[in-house]
């Protein structure tokens, strides 16, 4: 049996970050378990900023105003003791960043470079054109390798183990060989990322998001906390969803309806363009319902007045995303979108340091939810969270390690995830994963996005209750062992079907309208009845059991948000 004091699950910046930190000592074995190779985690998709206040270009910023532009952000329902945190750390974690060689764009004076960004009060998103994900992935990558982190790639988690009180480890799949193994671990650091694959077509993610470390804990007892709360990023390519980063608009595009009109004035006339993605997401979608949208349904990003030597510097890979994709150049024409599946605020339920309710059990990243973003997440706001949490997590799980036993664990959990295969392999095949997903994806998109309300939520429920019911009827046509890549996406798909279940739930239950979450049937907030998380967990009957929890408010009580 494999053994790892520390296994980190997921190599994108929260289970790097985490892996860096616990490394700290050298004779504890930490391991980084990932089922891609780690350069290809989905941070490097990330485009245009992580937020520090370091008031390189504007002097009077601070992290007071960083705190609080988060929390009113989040439509107050971001626990405030944790934002703050956050905020208070960001110049360490950027700067901790920047002494490892994450190569920063930089100011005239020599300084990190920092641009406007949607729902902030100040200019604090610090970039390297728009490649900060990939350029901080990288960083974090090299720093493992240098520090000796040992990499599991191309293993996919199956189950987390516990005894009822603390961790025990994991059991996952090699995909090199096709052969399932228990690892015993003291901690296990969960940095699997978010799920915004649930909505397959209509998303910015990429296709591994599929929430493997979320749903593990789900079905191994965790509690997932705010989960009807997904984010649709207001600039996704009409056809693929793909990020156009907020960064543009930061840089200072127009978003432009049908007719030509900067329509972000009936919506935010002050902050325009540059209003949290909620209202500006909402604005995209209200244009297209009352008729002013283009052909396709889209509205349109413009950044022809930038300037060709400007969309170069600062612009460079959605330039060449949108003449791939979309075959339009933005140097000379606006560029097609549409909101897209973009992050899920929620995830496994933390405290401020990663810890679940099962010791040695954490989370980070988009795969946890501490909760810093409640109902909306503001943008460079979550480039900002793997650092600070993935570190925090790393932190903590290393103090917990080295005081802590290893819980013995038995192969009874891989003998079943070795059946629960095979018998993956011997379906009766009436249902395809290719129909399933597909399905999916269109009813979350259709049925639980932008605008929601109880007669198509009920009917998203009760159709993924059918999809659950088909996934049973599925089979792997491959029978090989060694790569098998089918089988991985039918495991990926059980993982989505099952937060999908809990994304719709949520959303049904929630009677008000929150950040992303907006309700055509209960259009306003509601802090007397719903000022509270939601909290879910699986029920006898294999359906989300849904409760509610208080939100931390320490400095800052709700009031309206305009923009
Ligand atoms: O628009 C963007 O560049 C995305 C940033 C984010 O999601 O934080």
């Amino acid at each position: 049996m494999l053994t790892y004091d520390i296994l980190i699950i997921g190599s994108g910046g929260a289970g790097l970050y985490a892996a860096l930190e616990s490394r700290m000592e050298e004779d504890l074995q930490v391991g980084v378990l990932t089922k891609v190779y780690p350069t290809r985690s989905h941070t490097g998709a990330a485009q245009g900023g992580v937020n520090a206040a370091l008031a390189n270009l504007d002097t009077t910023d601070t992290w007071q105003d960083h705190w609080f532009d988060t929390v009113k952000g989040s439509d107050y329902l971001a626990d405030q003791d944790a934002a703050e945190i956050m905020a208070r750390e960001a110049p360490i974690v950027v700067r901790e960043m920047e002494h490892w060689g994450c190569p920063f764009s930089r100011t005239d004076e020599d300084k990190i470079a920092q641009r406007p960004f949607g729902g902030a009060s100040k200019p604090r998103a610090c970039y390297s054109a728009d490649k900060v994900g990939h350029v901080m992935l990288h960083t974090l990558y090299e720093q493992g390798i240098r520090h000796g982190v040992n990499f599991l790639n191309e293993w996919q988690v199956l189950s987390l183990l516990h005894d009822g009180k603390r961790c025990q480890g994991v059991t996952a799949i090699n995909i090199q060989t096709g052969r399932v193994h228990t690892i015993n671990a003291k901690a296990v650091i969960l940095a699997t990322g978010g799920h915004g694959r649930i909505y397959w077509t209509r998303t910015s993610n990429a296709l591994g998001n599929t929430g493997d470390g979320t749903a593990m804990a789900y079905r191994a007892g965790l509690p997932i906390k705010d989960m009807e709360f997904i984010q649709f990023h207001p600039t996704g390519l009409r056809r693929t969803g793909i990020l156009m980063s907020e960064g543009a608009r930061g840089e200072g595009a127009y978003l432009l309806n049908g007719l030509g009109e900067r329509f972000m004035s009936r919506y935010a006339p002050e902050k325009m363009e540059l209003g949290p993605r909620d209202l500006v997401s909402r604005s995209c979608e209200t244009e297209v319902r009352e008729g002013r949208g283009g052909p396709e349904g889209e509205v349109f990003l413009d950044m022809t007045h930038l300037g060709k030597e400007r969309i170069l510097e600062k612009l460079p890979q959605i330039r060449e995303l949108c003449i791939e994709f979309e075959g339009v150049d933005p140097i000379d024409e606006p560029v097609p979108i549409k909101p897209t599946a973009h992050y899920s605020m929620g995830g496994i339920h933390t405290d401020i340091n990663g810890q679940t309710q099962v010791e040695g059990i954490y989370a980070a990243g988009e795969a946890g939810c501490v909760s810093v973003h409640g109902a909306n997440r503001l943008g460079g706001n979550s480039l900002l969270d793997i650092l600070v949490f993935g570190k925090r997590a790393g932190k903590h799980a290393l103090e917990y390690a080295r005081g802590a036993s290893f819980t013995p664990v038995s192969t009874e959990q891989e003998e079943k995830d070795t059946r629960m295969i095979t018998d993956l392999m011997d379906g009766d095949g009436s249902s395809t994963i290719a129909d399933i997903r597909r399905a999916m994806g269109n009813l979350m998109a259709e049925k639980v996005g932008v605008y929601r309300n109880s007669k198509d939520l009920e009917t998203a429920v009760s159709e993924l209750a059918d999809l659950q019911e088909q996934f049973k009827q599925v089979q792997v046509k491959d029978q090989t062992k060694a790569f098998n890549t089918e089988l991985v996406s039918a495991l990926e798909l059980k993982n989505m079907l099952d937060l999908a279940e809990v994304v719709a739930g949520g959303a049904l239950e929630r009677k008000e309208s929150r950040g992303a979450h907006t309700r055509e049937d209960h259009p306003e907030r509601d802090d007397e009845n719903w000022l509270s998380h939601t909290m879910a967990t699986l029920g006898s009957d294999g359906r989300p059991n849904l409760e509610f929890s208080p939100v931390t408010i320490t400095e800052f009580e709700p009031k309206a948000r305009t923009y």
